[in-house]
């Protein structure tokens, strides 16, 4: 049988998706020294592990290039769901804000906004749903910048410890949603490979810290 290919986000989520992983029995030493290498056969070959940027993971579950994937919420909420979404993994715990310049009220007065996001459609469907007519601009990173450049009134971004904010004046002005880290599985895989990927989630599900 070929093994069960599963796609991890690099980077933020990484590190706890190997420890999860690790928990659970699976050997990972080769993802601790991994150099440039991408795909890596782990549990005896039974599992394939394939390393990818966040948005990418969606794509290959979507496409049945991989039957599993470890992605952030945010990214989902981002980039749509023609996937399953099958087990919340506790970690990678963040929130997606509404954030602008100290003392500033995003909400007040009759002008009209904009906010620069990493997250166009999260923004756009936030503020759709509050019926306001705000514009949102797409930047690629340090999205922090764009109020204090003057370029937005606001950002939607993903906040963590709030040091990012803090160290630039900015505060939390609204909260939009929770995020974790999630399991993801190819629809078509779920059926044809339900038992393998039921008892693979079972056993993470077991050792999420809530
Ligand atoms: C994310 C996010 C914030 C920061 C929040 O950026 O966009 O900038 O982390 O974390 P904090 O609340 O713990 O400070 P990331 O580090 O992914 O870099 P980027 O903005 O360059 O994409």
């Amino acid at each position: 049988m070929k093994p069960l290919r599963i796609a991890l986000t690099k980077g933020r989520l990484e590190k706890d998706t190997v420890a999860a992983f690790e928990k659970i029995g699976m050997d990972c030493s080769l993802l601790h020294d991994k150099g440039r290498k991408l795909i890596f056969p782990i549990a005896d070959g039974k599992i394939e592990v394939v390393l990818a940027k966040a948005a990418d993971v969606i794509t290959y579950v979507e496409n049945g290039a991989c039957d599993l994937g470890v992605v952030g919420k945010d990214t989902i909420m981002e980039n749509g769901s023609h996937f399953y979404e099958i087990l919340d993994l506790g970690f990678g715990r963040c929130r997606f804000a509404l954030a602008g310049k100290k003392g500033d009220s995003f909400y007040g007065g009759y002008s009209s906004k904009t906010v620069a996001s990493k997250y166009p459609n999260v923004a756009k469907q936030f503020f759709a749903g509050k019926n306001m007519d705000v514009r949102v601009i797409k930047i690629e990173g340090s999205v922090e910048l764009a109020p204090l450049l003057g370029l937005t009134d606001a950002i939607v971004d993903i906040v963590e410890t709030g040091s990012t904010l803090k160290a630039n004046g900015l505060e939390v002005q609204d909260t939009i949603a929770e995020i974790s880290a999630r399991l993801i599985a190819n629809t078509v895989s779920l059926k044809l490979r339900k038992k393998e990927i039921e008892e693979l989630a079972e056993k993470l599900e077991k050792v999420i810290e809530k």
